[in-house]
């Protein structure tokens, strides 16, 4: 039987570096916030309990948390050590191992984790760690070796010679222990270092004094180990998850132009052979079909597109767009609009909860606002559906093949009949039967005069 398995998380640093009101581990970083990745690395790991070290003002890190995970309240921050110490009471019976996250280290990946899991238990030992070899190990705890290649001890930075200073590998913040022997050493923590704080870092030195063997598994890929202490770092962090996350869609058969540019949410899917310009922002659960076209400047968010949608510069949120339609430049498309097949919506339009059956077209500049548009419709340049009389919403319909001349205004609500023609410059205030021709304000039955 596996053996059972506990993991906790660290969050309770005050993330003075960052300068903030929102404590650290709740920055947005890749549309989630960051504590969001070290609750789903230990999730993968599918433990029996997650616990979440916070600190004293935390409200809202346990707000976030819900029930993925346990919170234990640091009241005070004396370090890395006496944080873990916090779940001590919690631990003593379980047993099994424990595996240690930072909770500021967003680019460790799950597959990481479970890779860490698997090396302790092929290695053995006291407990294992995750390291890397960095260009950079400014600030981090080097990872100082015997020969053998086994774990010595981890020396702080400010801690170190300046011969320990010279190692660039570094301490990730991932660990997995023995329960028994973390819950020992951490018994043993002494604050007497530059910082005066109870580092767990100290916890490997000490079991290596006892006979203890400890191991450190070194990643390849060094970006998986960065922390994020302030806004250049997170800035750095965001930057590394969405190239992480473009060179996936690469691989799936997705065009970028300019991908240093892009962003893209975890829960984003590209069909294939779609473009992809600059600047160009894919958030929330936007999902694409095959070759869709994403000009620069767009912002998607919790878009859905069918298969060869053309956006050119436009914003679409909570919204559908069918295959072969196409948006822009400068629409705006939202609050859970529905584009049918083959429906162009052209420069400067701005739709709210409307649906567009499909070959309608609404080119230049109109506001379509809580509407049910039938097929075939032409929404001429700047027509206005006024859908708020100031105090409620009001809806609208509109047959197939109705034909909304220019600058007309519906106000709202009427309901036009199929195949009707609303004359340029009109303003609508009753329903219009079908097949009949109104014009005017207000509009009226078009009746031509005799000459
Ligand atoms: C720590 C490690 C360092 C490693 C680096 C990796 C120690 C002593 N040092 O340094 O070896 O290279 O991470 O990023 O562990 N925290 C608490 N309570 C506290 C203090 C910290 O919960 O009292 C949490 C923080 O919220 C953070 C994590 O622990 O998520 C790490 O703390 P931080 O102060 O950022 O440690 P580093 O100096 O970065
Ligand atoms: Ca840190």
């Amino acid at each position: 039987m596996a053996q059972s398995l506990t993991a906790i998380i660290l969050a309770a640093g005050e993330g003075t570096r960052m300068n903030s009101k929102l404590p650290k581990v709740l920055h947005p970083l890749g549309g989630q916030p960051m504590i969001d990745y070290a609750l789903e690395n230990a999730e993968a790991l599918n433990p029996q309990k997650i616990y979440v070290v916070v600190g004293a003002h935390a409200e809202e890190v346990i707000g976030y948390i819900g029930d993925r995970a346990i919170p234990v309240v640091q009241k005070q921050r004396l370090g890395t050590g006496h944080a873990v110490q916090q779940v001590v009471p919690f631990l003593k019976k379980s047993g099994g191992n424990v595996v240690i996250l930072y909770g500021d280290a967003p680019l460790t990946q799950p597959q990481t984790v479970q890779a860490l899991r698997q090396f302790h238990q092929v290695q053995g030992g006291e407990a294992a760690l995750l390291s890397a070899r960095v260009a950079d190990p400014f600030g981090y705890g080097r990872i100082v070796r015997h020969e053998d290649g086994t774990v010595n001890s981890i020396v702080e930075h400010k801690d170190a010679s300046e011969e320990e200073l010279a190692i660039n590998e570094i301490n990730a913040g991932l660990y997995i222990f023995k329960t028994a022997k973390l819950v020992e050493a951490l018994g043993k923590l002494k604050a007497n270092n530059a910082k005066k704080e109870y580092y767990l870092t100290d916890t490997i030195h000490y079991l290596i004094n006892q006979g203890g063997k400890v191991h450190a598994l070194m990643v390849p890929d060094a970006t998986e180990v960065l922390g994020v202490n302030d806004r250049e770092q997170l800035a750095e962090a965001h930057r590394l998850l969405n190239l992480r996350r473009i060179e996936e869609h690469q691989r799936e058969g997705v065009t970028f132009l300019h991908p240093g540019s892009v962003e893209v949410s975890a829960q984003t899917l590209i069909g294939k052979d779609s473009i992809i310009e600059g600047n160009v922002q894919l958030l929330g659960r936007t999902v694409l079909g095959e070759n869709c076209h994403i000009g620069s400047g767009s912002h998607l968010n919790s878009a859905k597109l069918g298969k060869n949608v053309v956006v050119r510069s436009s914003r679409i949120s909570e919204s559908t767009l069918g295959d072969n339609s196409d948006a822009g430049p400068f629409a705006h498309i939202r609050g859970g609009s529905v584009l049918d097949k083959n429906v162009h919506v052209g420069t400067g339009t701005e739709l709210k909860n409307a649906h567009l059956a499909s070959g309608s077209k609404a080119g230049h500049f109109s506001y379509i606002g809580d509407a049910h548009l039938g097929k075939d419709v032409n929404v001429g340049a700047g027509c206005v559906f006024a859908n708020y009389d100031g105090k409620n919403k009001h809806h609208s319909k509109i047959g197939d093949k109705v034909f909304l001349g220019s600058n007309s205004t519906l106000v709202a609500p009427v309901v036009i009949g199929k195949g009707a023609v609303i004359g340029a410059g009109s303003v609508v205030t009753k329903d219009v039967p079908t097949g009949k021709t109104v014009v005017g304000v207000p509009a009226k039955p078009f009746v031509k005069k005799r000459s």
